[in-house]
């Protein structure tokens, strides 16, 4: 039973932890070009740090562990994070661009990795330059085929699209998709980039989304989504399905079961939230595991019932995406 429950009634069972705020990519709606003044190492957690804060978030009642970043393969202990986490029970997952997971993935299964999401925003090569402003398209693909055979399955795809860049791609994204039996999820664009320029205007809504993929395809929404971002549809009657992850236009903020870890040790209630509890600071001190404990109860506890982007005194939080960890 989850101790972690906050004043709206919500129960948190899910944890993402962000591994390093540092990526191998620069997509445009999350990092600027030079990249960004990154973490400095010191204040980083270790294996061993991140273990045992991981281990106390268990005890209070977290049973899924999701690993994230900036991209969590440039973390060079992965295999151990993995390892260690999935030892202490919860199922392991992982938020990755797949860059190089072809030469790890089998380690990773072999630790205790359960399954990924991968990122893909496009399926052409000049785009992809565009986008993510790396040529790394096929390493891309190689990585998610990788992830397929590895049995981290079911392997589902993140595509944020954005008007005029990518969203022409939407059907023939989710036809690649359906034809390797990944689980395709159209993601709206959230204000989380580093330049503070995202805009309602740019962003391609759910409803546009599924719109555009009604022309080719028949999509009948699912039940039971439960507390997850993405509500589900069956296409042409099945059994592959789609998704579409509104954060924006349809807010899922109600159902939220998650919490999140920052590479330096901050517990974040919210992927929005203003402020942060540093558990690095008090686990260095020597902190008991009830005076660790205490501070996280009291973070979630004071979780706000929404994120706010639809309200006209909305404030971006401090740290971009790529530092917070999806
Ligand atoms: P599954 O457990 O496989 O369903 O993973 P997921 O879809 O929750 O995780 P993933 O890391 O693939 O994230 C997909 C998108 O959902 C990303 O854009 C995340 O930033 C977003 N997302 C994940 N959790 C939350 C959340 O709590 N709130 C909001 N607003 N967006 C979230
Ligand atoms: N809005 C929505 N999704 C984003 N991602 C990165 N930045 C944003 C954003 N501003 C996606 C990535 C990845 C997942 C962790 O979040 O594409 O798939
Ligand atoms: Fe890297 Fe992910 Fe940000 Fe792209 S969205 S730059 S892959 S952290």
């Amino acid at each position: 039973m989850s101790r972690l429950v906050d004043r709206h009634g919500r129960v948190h069972r899910d944890l993402r932890v962000s591994l390093t705020d540092r990526c191998s990519l620069r997509c445009t709606y999350c990092m600027p070009a030079q990249g960004l003044p990154w973490l400095p190492k010191d204040t980083l957690l270790s294996t061993e740090e991140l273990l045992y804060l991981i281990g106390v978030l268990v005890d209070l009642g977290i049973d899924e562990v999701r690993l994230t970043g900036g991209e969590p393969l440039l973390r060079p202990d992965l295999v151990d994070v993995v390892a260690g986490t999935a030892k202490l029970g919860p199922e392991v997952s992982m938020t990755t661009n797949a860059l190089g997971l072809d030469k790890t993935a089998t380690a990773l299964v072999e630790a205790g990795l359960s399954r990924v999401n991968i990122s893909l925003d496009t399926l052409r090569p000049e785009t992809f330059k565009a986008l993510a402003r790396r040529n790394r398209l096929d390493d891309t693909l190689r990585g998610i085929e990788a992830a397929a055979a590895a049995g981290l399955t079911p392997v589902k795809l993140n595509t944020v699209l954005m008007r005029d860049i990518n969203d022409i791609e939407a059907v023939d994204l989710l036809a690649f998709a359906l034809e390797h039996g990944y689980q395709l999820r159209f993601i709206e664009q959230m204000p989380l980039d580093a330049g503070h320029t995202w805009n309602r205007e740019g962003m391609v809504t759910g409803e546009e989304v599924l719109t555009r993929l009604r022309t080719v395809y028949d999509l009948e929404p699912l039940p039971g989504r439960g507390s997850a971002p993405a509500e589900r549809f069956l296409v042409d009657g099945g059994p592959e399905t789609v998704g579409v992850i509104a954060s924006v236009s349809a807010p899922f903020c109600g159902a939220c079961d998650r919490i999140r870890l920052t590479a330096d040790g901050q517990l974040r209630n919210c992927l929005f939230a203003q402020g942060e509890t540093d558990l690095r600071t008090p686990l260095r001190d020597g902190a008991s595991d009830q005076e660790l404990a205490d501070l996280i109860l009291e973070c979630v506890a004071g979780k706000l019932p929404g994120h706010g982007i639809n309200e006209p005194n909305f404030l971006q939080p401090p740290r971009p995406m790529s530092a917070i960890g999806g």
